[in-house]
């Protein structure tokens, strides 16, 4: 069986609903800085109701996956990139900063704990969710002078119930994911809770998704749901390039996304980053042959079609595409070491 081979759905774990039995804290003050590592069982925070986080929401995250690889070891996933991208996202918060060795060693304490934990099965692996919060008890509305820093663990498998099938997109006309100058580039809750409306009437109506649209003109593709966006079309010669909106300020900027441009290189496909309009994605003219969507919990997942408030628009023929299908494969492969490491993203915690 191969990495991506469909387990059956009572195996199936889903997304974020278990987590494993230990986190790791650490705790920031401006007199003390960080607190060491400390690993402690997955329970409860003690938290004051006056904690600035509850009401401001002075709180930022990040995801990445340790994957179970066929040499019996367990390896992170470009786990610097994460570390980067939080403080970037920290810094947009107004909140400390954290090393970029100790936000991977918080990560590596957590897989060596739970090392038994990490799920084996076909595309399982063990999500990790590092997070700092505003702790400080306070209304003021200013940066706190107190946070947590915790990484807690999820035994994941398929973020979207169906697995890898093409999905159907919502494209909201009156909701905005993020504007220039705003938080759309930090991974911050406030964004996440923003969200949730737009994708309840994607749910309503039958689409898995929201694809998000720029806040000036309404018209330019910039992210969808929680993830980014690419399609593909044709040069002259017939051969397959990639597109997906620049990073304007607005779109966060993946890891998965980086990697793919990388990945794609190397097989010989060219990313061109550049604006990319729903006028072309829903024309049907044949020029998009393929979209997809990709992050580090659902990878990478095919565009089947998009709903506006005028209708459905079916993309290509509305089933995963040959790119697609196959940059997903490349990525998989190396992060389950089916294939050579060849790019040097894997961090490994620990060999059997
Ligand atoms: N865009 C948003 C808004 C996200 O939350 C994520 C997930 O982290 C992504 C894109 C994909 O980023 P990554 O590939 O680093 O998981
Ligand atoms: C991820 O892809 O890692 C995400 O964080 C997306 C979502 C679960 C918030």
């Amino acid at each position: 069986m191969t990495a991506l081979t469909e387990a059956p759905a009572s195996a199936r774990l889903g997304f974020g609903a278990r987590f494993t039995r230990h986190m790791v804290l650490s705790r920031w003050t401006p007199e003390s800085g960080w607190s060491p590592l400390e690993l402690a069982p997955h329970a409860a925070l003690e938290l004051s109701p006056a904690a600035m986080a509850l009401h401001y929401g002075q709180a930022v995250f990040e995801g990445l996956k340790a994957y179970p690889r066929r040499d019996g070891s367990l390896a992170l996933f470009r786990p610097d990139v994460n570390a980067e991208r939080f403080n970037r996202s920290a810094e947009r918060l107004a909140m400390p900063h954290l090393p970029v060795e100790r936000f991977t060693e918080a990560c590596e304490v957590v897989v060596r704990a739970d090392a038994g934990e990490v799920p084996q099965g076909p595309g399982q692996s063990l999500y990790l969710r590092p997070f700092m919060i505003a702790v400080e008890p306070s209304l003021g509305v200013r940066p706190s002078r107190e946070y947590l820093f915790a990484v807690i663990a999820s035994p994941v498998d398929y973020f979207f119930a169906d697995g890898y099938q093409a999905i159907d997109v919502w494209c909201a006309p009156d909701h905005i994911r993020a504007a220039p100058g705003g938080t759309g580039a930090a991974k911050c809750a406030g964004n996440y809770a923003g969200s949730l409306a737009a994708k309840a009437e994607a749910l309503a109506r039958g689409c898995h998704e929201v694809l998000w649209l720029d806040a000036r003109e309404h018209r330019w593709v910039e992210e969808l749901g929680a993830m980014n966006f690419f399609c593909v079309t044709r040069d002259k010669a017939g051969g397959p390039v990639l597109a997906t909106p620049r990073l304007s300020g607005t779109i966060l900027a993946g890891n998965t996304r980086g990697s793919l441009i990388e990945l794609a290189s190397a097989l010989g496909i060219p990313t061109v980053q550049r604006p990319i309009s729903l006028e072309e994605l829903t024309a049907g003219d044949g020029r998009v042959t393929e979209a997809f969507a990709c992050g580090t919990a659902a990878s990478v997942v095919p565009i089947g079609a998009v709903t506006t408030s005028s209708g459905r628009s079916v993309i290509a023929d509305g089933r995963p595409g040959e790119v697609t299908t196959r940059l997903r494969d490349e990525l998989a492969a190396i992060q389950y070491g089916d294939r050579d490491d060849r790019f040097g993203w894997m961090h490994t915690v620990s060999v059997p």
